[in-house]
């Protein structure tokens, strides 16, 4: 069984389609990537899967459970977490207390969500930064943050939005191994990225979006012999 089937799923802002009838699947434990230009619709369609807007049209299930309707931390609780394009950190709280807010969608208890957190704040290497107040990162150690965050949320499902944006080589080069290392976990991932060699090296499979509709969908190296998805997206060179 699918972990995640998208369904025909359309959104509408007025007149304007940001996704239209939109399907595909996804195994439990793959890494999909999502991409398309500026615009397609990539950002919409995380906000429909993880409750954010209800879809206009179509369908969202998960792990067997139509997902229509249910609240973002509703969302949450059975399992699939996203970090934001636009990382909007609790700036005057710590590190520690920004990835606790994660970590309190699993317990009550205040020390076990410590615990919860710093386990994460390890992964994503921030433990230097543990108490510093969030608002003083840098982009890169904010992206992190985010990570750490969705992490201590336990989810099934990851759905990350451009989670390499504004960051240099050597950043974007610990992201790529950061979800590497979230795969090998069994963590399943969405991953939107403008960034077409990090895209092609982590997932297994790709879909493309574009003015809303999905235009591809097959390996990388089917997405980048795909003449349709050259001319829209990826440019002759
Ligand atoms: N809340 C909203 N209200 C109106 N239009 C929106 C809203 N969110 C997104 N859009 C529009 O939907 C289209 C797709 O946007 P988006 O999903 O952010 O694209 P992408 O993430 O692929 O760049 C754009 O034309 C955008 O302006
Ligand atoms: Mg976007």
């Amino acid at each position: 069984m699918a972990l995640l089937e998208i369904k025909n799923v359309s959104k509408f802002f007025g007149g304007l389609a940001a996704n239209s009838d939109v399907s595909f699947s996804m195994d439990e434990g793959m890494i999909m990537g999502l991409i398309g230009p500026n615009g397609a619709g990539k950002t919409t369609l995380f906000n429909c899967i993880t409750g954010y807007y209800p879809p206009s049209r179509g369908e969202i299930v998960f792990a067997g459970r139509r997902m229509n309707g249910l609240q973002p931390d509703r969302v949450c609780k059975l399992g699939m977490a996203r970090t934001w394009q636009k990382v909007r950190p609790l700036a005057k709280l710590s590190v520690l207390d920004n990835v606790m807010v994660g970590a309190l969608c699993r317990t009550n208890s205040l020390s076990q969500a410590q615990e919860l957190a710093m386990e994460q704040i390890r992964v994503v290497k921030l433990d230097h930064k543990t108490a510093f107040p969030a608002g003083g990162l840098t982009i890169g150690e904010r992206k992190k943050l985010e990570v750490a965050r969705v992490l201590a949320t336990q989810p099934k499902l990851l759905l990350l939005d451009e989670v390499m944006g504004g960051l240099n080589p050597a950043e974007s080069e610990e992201i790529i191994r950061l979800i590497l290392a979230i795969k090998q976990k069994g963590v399943t991932q969405m991953v939107i990225e403008h960034d077409m060699k990090a895209i092609m090296r982590i997932s297994d499979r790709i879909v493309v979006l574009n003015s809303g509709e999905k235009l591809a969908e097959g390996t990388p190296e089917e997405i980048v012999a795909n003449p349709e998805v050259v001319t829209a997206y990826l440019g002759s060179d």
